[in-house]
């Protein structure tokens, strides 16, 4: 049996699956973001190790982890985990989603090495600027830090006792030479960092390390290896077969993302599309990324005083979207736009306006957003002919076939089960163990397509149309 631990933003999942990668069992803990200021978003690493605790816990006394041959690991990307030479946290990891360093992004996006040697704009969200922020702000800490980890390599140092980082995530710190899947020594520099301050680099299908004898004693295992693992996103590739060109996937979690592999490298930066490397050797994958999903949903269900769930069930069958838009920038955007700065709204509220409505709303800018990354994707010849659907906003059929007709394409659902990052890192830990690649990475049998409404083809193209003059008219609004 091989062991997948996805390391989320709202909580730690880990899924076991047997040799013909069948779900044996599921164990997850929640987590929950600090927000100390407008746009910071934190969390602490000793929540995290907590939290695998009781994942690890679980499924010790559940299913027994006696015979288990290997782990992969999956985790949300970007955060910077800073260490000092004993290995303990020198402050709080500083998330994906967290903006305060939007003006040391800007400046080092304006050096154009940046762009060239890592393929993509540095985002406020990504790591390296992360780092000057501290250098900035922190200066006492910034010259304490003799390691930075992503958030899943933390999990893994708590597990192997190993410092190393792989490619896919790698690749979201502005550190990489994304092309030829090394640290660049020119863009650390530039940050004012070392190459000593990097963890080693592995392929997401390598092994990275063993479990710690104190480990695999406490939850009864062998010291198996841990593979290298990936970002959620690679490692959902991993997970939902999303491996070759042409394949794509959309993801409807706390992010969205609409997800494309690459049969290469293939940057394009001006486009805001992200080009990281995938999980497997050799391989790359590009996507669109939008801040605010499910978290734009929960947000309003909190204003509204309900549950996710209960606002979106009993909505209907799929209308023509109404004059109600919401745009869902709560923390910013990343594709297409690239801004920090810009908030969300609710723009043609009227006295019809009710809870209904404005959950459809929300639903729709989304949706609306995600077709923004599409054409971000199509600006850069990746054409998306049919997608896979991953992530909690999936199980809402409506939300499903506003992006199965804004998109024009079929969004096609796994059988039950979660086939995320927590299922690909599995696969991930099950290729470490047996040497094996892509062929263990099919995709899953599908249980529901969901077709376009092809009548609704153009109110959505319209409903799309108005949200970008929306997005025009905000972008100025701070
Ligand atoms: C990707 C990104 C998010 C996080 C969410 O660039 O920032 O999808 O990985 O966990």
């Amino acid at each position: 049996m091989y062991l997948g631990l996805d390391l989320g933003t709202s909580g730690l999942k880990g899924v076991l699956i047997d040799e013909d990668q069948r779900v044996l069992a599921e164990a997850s803990a929640p987590l929950s973001v600090a927000r100390p200021a407008d746009g910071w978003s934190e969390q602490s690493p000793a929540d995290w190790l907590v939290a695998a605790e009781a994942v690890l816990g679980e499924l010790a006394a559940g299913p027994g982890l006696g015979a288990l041959k290997g782990i992969g690991l999956s985790g949300q990307m970007h955060g910077s985990v800073l260490l000092d030479g004993a290995d303990n946290v020198l402050r709080p990891c500083i998330l994906w989603n967290d903006t305060r360093a939007a003006a040391e992004a800007a400046s080092m996006d304006a050096d154009p090495q940046f762009r060239a040697v890592s393929g993509n704009i540095v985002f406020p969200g990504f790591t390296a600027p992360k780092l000057s922020w501290v250098a900035r702000h922190e200066p006492e800490i910034f010259k304490r830090v003799a390691k930075v980890l992503l958030p899943k390599d933390y999990l893994r140092l708590w597990l192997t006792g190993e410092h190393v980082a792989e490619m896919s995530d790698a690749a979201g710190t502005s550190w990489l030479d994304t092309g030829a899947r090394v640290w660049s020594e020119a863009l650390l520099a530039a940050s004012g960092m070392r190459i000593e301050q990097m963890p080693r680099l592995v392929e997401g299908s390598e092994v990275s390390g063993r479990l710690r004898p104190e480990i695999a004693e406490r939850f009864g295992c062998p010291r198996v290896p841990v593979a290298g693992g990936g970002g959620d996103n690679a490692a959902s590739g991993v997970g939902t077969g999303v491996v070759r060109a042409g394949q794509a996937f959309v993801s409807l979690g706390t992010s969205g993302v609409l997800f494309a592999a690459n049969d290469g490298y293939r940057p394009d930066p001006a486009t805001a599309v992200h080009t990281f490397c995938h999980a497997l050797p050799g391989t790359w994958h590009q996507m669109g990324v939008i801040l605010a999903a499910t978290d734009a949903l929960n947000w309003f269900a909190r204003l509204a005083g309900r549950e996710p769930a209960a606002l979106t069930e009993g909505l209907g069958a799929l209308t023509a979207p109404g004059k109600t838009r919401f745009l869902p920038y709560l923390g910013g955007e990343r594709t297409p736009l690239n801004d920090a700065a810009i908030r969300g709204a609710f723009i043609g509220l009227d006295h019809a306006t009710d809870r209904a409505a404005a959950t459809r709303a929300v639903l729709e800018g989304v949706t609306f957003a995600i077709r923004d990354c599409r054409d971000a994707l199509a600006a850069t010849g990746t054409e998306i002919s049919h997608l896979i659907g991953v992530g909690g906003g999936t199980r809402s059929r409506l939300w499903c076939e506003m992006i199965a007709t804004a998109l024009g394409t079929p969004v096609h659902l796994p059988v039950a089960g979660d086939f995320g990052g927590a299922y690909g890192a599995a696969r991930l830990g099950q290729m470490a163990a047996t040497g094996g690649g892509a062929e263990l990475a099919a995709p899953p049998a599908i249980a529901a397509t969901i077709d376009p409404v092809a009548a609704l083809t153009d109110a959505f193209d319209a409903g799309h149309a108005r949200y970008r003059a929306a997005q025009a008219a905000l972008k100025d609004l701070t």
